[in-house]
């Protein structure tokens, strides 16, 4: 054979061998390092700074050579991070790569829709495919850890980071999360292309009091593990490389100091061996929380409980040498921590990969298609009563309007810093690439989402009316959503309802596009509007899949990973309840509260808005119409050992192709511990051609019906439970049996 084809058959022997890196061989270099470390070096691979600006300062140069730093986050451009690699691989004493982090959350120059958006696809093969495509982009510039998955169960949209979570459920969420780490980690995190997840935050950060960031956290054991902690698992299941704790308390305790959340549950219970690092500051934060009295006792308690590395704040460099010459901090516990690092970084292959090249990452065809889809796919449709939708040849001319049309910045949404706008298609570009500029009117109405002015008003009215139908573009700009941006009230931001107003009083029909990060409170609004397409933020190539949506060259698909309320004053409200003692009953909807003489509603409700949300978890419409029937239980009993199926037709019972999400429901109708009246336990994708019927089955095992009960322990208890195989959690076919 040619001495060519060898040397190649050699190389890719060779890089197999390297990529699948077996664990032994890990662990051994692990050792063999840590025993040349000093403590100070130890030490400063526990070490992460956001410092590193450009160019690389001769500070930060020469602490690299120091070895005063084992990680950076958001540091300089590719050029800087391969010197900095160098200066770290080349001229420290023992040559330990640096790792760089960033947050990539949703793409990195590609931006995909927000977590949410992509939460709202319920397609894990998507959300993985949208996961690889940033890992890609972010490893080609020399980053090779992102802070993402976060995976924070959310229940109240108050919280400006619903817009990163993949909303309130356990199951859907853990399933796209660990889709997400397969994305970012690939095959193997040896791949050069690969980057290290990280499952963030931990734990139950999403439960803040009130929806406000950072606030504390209460919570039974119970709910704790059964909802918050049920992602995180399906992560570590998945292989996540590292873990991110929390802002907040749990229960008074700071997560970042958190032995219960980091020693019982994730090394002791999980058995986990990946990297943990704090939240930016953290630590330190644990001084303001008042359970820790200077920087050194959050030193101390944070490295005591299992916190490998400490993000930004200098803590752990400035105290924990003295804390382990005072015998207040184990040297074990330090050499734990660098372990878990060192092992991270073999296990990319930071040791063996020559410094790669520095390069500047564009955008492909690729992944702007996968953008595209996954814009397409997020894209929910809320309302189309009139059959508004799809747009027909009868709308000669369209009138486009709200500033959020044209925004190439707030269509990326939240955490979008490596987006670049100028990949950006929006709206308004996309109906005039589609219909040509002589059918497209524009009119901003608003100077942005928070605009209280009316000037845009007549303007905006003119072009509706000189138009034959009118897409409005409301909701939240960019700023309004993501950390620290909880909101007290849900509904549209500004005088974005009274130009909905103004616009809706032209008589044209209307279509209500909503870009926002969260579920926001819009019951006026829909009614004024023929139709409503929640579009989250959809990123870079939202422009397209949007207008090709509205003009039916594509089909909505979407459905809602996250209740939407009525109003602000029913959160939290969330599918997945408990029954209570006094359940409403939909004949109370419209508010009867009887009379003095004869009260009547003695119920768990409100007396001034109705106790069901606007649009259930699950929630969402096509083109055409589905039929559910048929539901069939393989057997009446379900044995401790054995399993049964589930399954119904669903049957395409319009005129247009479309994908339907079956949705499989549970509930335990009586256990020790009340269930909710539904959980998720399963879901399938299916396209149904017009006409088409099609028999959806899911399996069921006892461990499916487990919960954790008085006593913390996951069970399983006989009985009957009733099942649902449903377009959303409100409706479905059902059926029960009884499990032995
Ligand atoms: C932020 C966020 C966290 C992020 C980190 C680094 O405050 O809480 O999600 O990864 O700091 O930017």
């Amino acid at each position: 054979m040619h001495s060519f084809l060898w040397t190649v058959l050699v190389a890719l022997l060779a890089g197999a061998v390297l990529l699948a890196e077996p664990q032994p061989d890990v662990d051994r270099r692990v050792e063999a390092l840590l025993a040349q470390m000093n403590l100070e070096e130890k030490i400063g691979q526990m070490s992460q700074s956001t410092s590193m600006s450009t160019p690389i300062s001769d500070r930060i140069k020469a602490e690299i050579r120091s070895g005063r730093w084992g990680s950076f986050l958001n540091a300089g451009s590719p050029a800087d991070r391969a010197e900095a690699q160098r200066i770290a691989m080349k001229e420290s004493r023992l040559g330990i790569p640096l790792l760089f982090g960033r947050d990539v959350i949703h793409g990195y120059k590609t931006i995909f829709p927000i977590p949410l958006g992509q939460a709202a696809t319920w397609d894990p093969e998507l959300v993985e495919r949208a996961a690889r495509e940033a890992a890609h982009e972010a490893a080609t510039e020399g980053i090779r850890w992102t802070f993402a998955p976060m995976m924070d169960i959310a229940r109240d949209p108050r919280w400006g980071r619903v817009a990163e979570s993949l909303g309130e459920d356990p199951y859907l969420a853990g399933t796209l999360a660990a889709a997400m780490v397969r994305g970012y980690q690939g095959r193997s995190l040896a791949d050069p292309m690969s980057i290290a997840a990280c499952a963030k935050h931990f734990a139950a950060y999403g439960a803040a009091e009130a929806g406000r960031d950072y606030n504390s956290v209460w919570l039974p054991e119970i709910l704790l593990r059964e909802i918050y902690l049920e992602p995180f698992r399906a992560a570590r299941e998945a292989g996540v490389a590292t873990f991110m704790t929390s802002f907040n308390t749990l229960n008074g305790v700071p997560a970042t100091a958190n032995r219960f959340l980091l020693r019982d549950i994730l090394r002791a219970e999980w058995k986990y061996d990946g990297m943990v690092v704090s939240d930016y500051e953290s630590v330190t934060e644990m001084i303001r929380h008042g359970t820790a009295r200077d920087a050194r006792d959050a030193a101390r308690e944070a490295v005591t409980a299992g916190v490998d590395m400490e993000m930004v704040s200098t803590s752990y460099f400035d105290h924990l040498k003295s804390l382990v010459e005072t015998g207040q901090v184990k040297v074990a516990d330090i050499d734990s921590a660098v372990r878990n690092i060192l092992r991270l970084k073999f296990r990319l292959g930071l040791f063996d990969h020559p410094i790669p090249a520095p390069r500047e990452v564009a955008a492909t065809p690729g992944s702007l298609e996968a953008a595209e889809r996954a814009a397409t796919e997020s894209a929910i449709l809320l309302k189309n009563e009139t059959g508004l939708l799809p747009l027909g040849d009868s709308v000669r001319t369209l009138a486009i309007v709200g500033p959020l049309a044209d925004s190439r910045v707030d269509q990326m949404g939240t955490w979008s810093m490596d987006g670049r706008p100028e990949y950006v298609e929006t709206p308004l570009a996309a109906f005039q690439k589609l219909l040509g500029n002589g059918r497209v009117l524009y009119a901003a109405g608003l100077k942005n989402s928070r605009d209280l002015g009316r000037e845009g008003f007549p303007a905006a009215v003119d072009t509706a009316r000189r138009a034959d139908a009118v897409v409005l573009f409301l909701g939240e700009e960019q700023i309004l959503s993501g950390e620290a941006r909880s909101r007290a009230f849900l509904n549209l931001p500004g005088t974005q309802e009274a130009l909905v107003d103004a616009v809706s009083a032209t008589g044209k029909p209307v279509v209500v596009v909503i870009m926002a990060g969260r579920p926001l409170t819009f019951h006026d609004v829909a009614g004024k509007a023929g139709a409503v397409l929640y579009t989250w933020h959809p990123g870079t190539m939202g422009g397209p899949a949007i207008a090709k949506l509205l003009l039916g060259r594509a089909a909505p698909s979407g459905r809602l990973p996250i209740t939407f309320p009525r109003t602000v004053g029913q959160v939290p409200i969330y599918y997945a309840h408990l029954n209570t003692g006094r359940p409403p009953s939909e004949r109370e909807l419209g508010i009867p509260a009887g009379n003095p003489v004869q009260p009547q509603g003695y119920t768990s409700k409100y007396i001034d808005v109705d106790f069901t949300p606007e649009y259930p978890f699950g929630f969402g419409l096509s083109y055409t119409t589905f039929e559910y029937s048929d539901l069939r239980i393989s057997s009446p009993i379900l044995q401790g050992t054995g399993s049964i199926t589930v399954s119904a037709s669903v049957t395409n019972s319009g005129s247009r192709e479309a994908v339907e999400t079956v949705q499989f429901y549970i509930r335990d109708l009586v256990a020790s511990v009340a269930q909710p009246v539904r959980k998720l336990k399963g879901f399938e994708r299916v396209l149904l051609k017009p006409g088409e019927r099609r028999t959806v089955t899911f399996p069921l095992h006892p461990a499916d019906l487990a919960f954790y009960n008085e006593q913390k322990r996951l069970v399983t208890e006989p009985g009957r439970f009733q099942v649902w195989i449903a377009p959303d959690a409100a409706r479905g076919v059902s059926g029960e049996f009884e499990l032995r």
